[in-house]
């Protein structure tokens, strides 16, 4: 079983992405990253991406290739501050899955490692 079915599969990825994105536009200096008046690409893009990630469907992958998402994250000015807004929603959204909490951390983890290497830019 992989990590992406023990934590509950495309349910546990949508409900936490989309939890993920109501923090986002709850965050006015975190929104105005985005280029798009729409975050359901976003939200999708992101699902995929995360899905892919855990062991899950290779969506992601077929649809936009490899992630590179450090570079793909260039274009937009992430500070300490937004990685900070950025893992705030992140946990806000985990918590909503009540994982146990081995599960949780290994996301936990992740994110946080992850999150910190998209900063590309001093506060
Ligand atoms: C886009 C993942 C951290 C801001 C994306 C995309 C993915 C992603 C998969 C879509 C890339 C594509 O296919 O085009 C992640 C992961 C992160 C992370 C896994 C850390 C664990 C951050 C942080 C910020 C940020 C810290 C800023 C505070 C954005 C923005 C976009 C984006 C503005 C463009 C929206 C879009 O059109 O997809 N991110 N990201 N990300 N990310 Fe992140």
């Amino acid at each position: 079983m992989s990590f992406y079915d023990e934590v509950g599969g495309a349910e546990t990825f949508e409900r936490l992405v989309h939890e993920f994105y109501v923090g986002v536009k709850s965050d006015p200096p975190l929104r105005a990253l985005y280029p798009e008046e729409d975050l359901e690409p976003a939200e999708r893009r992101l699902r995929m991406f995360l899905e892919q990630y855990f062991g899950g469907p290779k969506t992601y992958g077929e649809e936009r290739g490899h992630p590179r998402l450090r570079m793909r994250h260039a274009p937009f000015p992430v500070t300490l501050d937004m990685r900070d807004r950025w893992m705030r929603h992140m946990l806000a959204a985990m918590e909503t899955l009540d994982l146990p909490e081995a599960h949780a951390e290994v996301m936990r983890d992740y994110f946080a490692r992850a999150a910190l290497m998209m900063v590309n830019t001093p506060d």
